[in-house]
């Protein structure tokens, strides 16, 4: 079947367009081909996001295009995103290291958002708060690290 734009496909559907053979999975996960790939399907995509805990433990999620890494979080139980602001970029307790990969395409803070990392722990050049990357079709395969504690 072909991601039409209408539907949610599913990963072996949204190829570009291009319907692929049973039993080939979609693998552009975390390439920068596939992301390209993937962004040129429908606003229902569901990107996939990893989560790794200052343990190490890691976390996959699906999370829906307009939510925020943020919210993927929470929802799905990640230890050390605490969000006591509910996601108004005014606690930062929501910190995350971007993944080196996915740097340039999650983007720099907004000035707001820079300001209110000044009150976050151990702050590096990758960090962000999570609660202000919406998720969208490019962030497809993102890693964030969640920092050994929250301000
Ligand atoms: S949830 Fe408070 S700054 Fe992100």
């Amino acid at each position: 079947m072909i991601c039409d734009g209408r539907r949610r496909p599913s990963r072996r559907q949204c190829s570009g367009g291009v319907a692929l053979p049973a039993g080939i999975a979609y693998m552009g996960a975390g390439s920068p081909a596939g992301l390209r790939r993937a962004a040129s399907c429908n606003a229902d995509f569901m990107a996939k996001i990893t989560y790794i805990d200052s343990e190490g433990s890691r976390y996959e999620v699906e999370a829906e295009n307009g939510s925020t890494v943020m919210e993927n979080a929470i929802r799905n139980g990640v230890p050390g995103i605490e969000a006591e602001c509910g996601g108004a970029c005014a606690c930062a307790t929501c910190h995350v290291y971007v993944d080196e990969a996915f740097r340039e395409i999650v983007g720099d803070p907004e000035p707001m958002e820079e300001d209110m990392l000044d009150f976050a722990f151990d702050v590096r050049p990758n960090s962000r708060l999570s609660c202000q990357i919406r998720v969208r079709d490019e962030l497809d395969g993102l890693v964030v690290t969640v920092p050994e504690r929250q301000g």
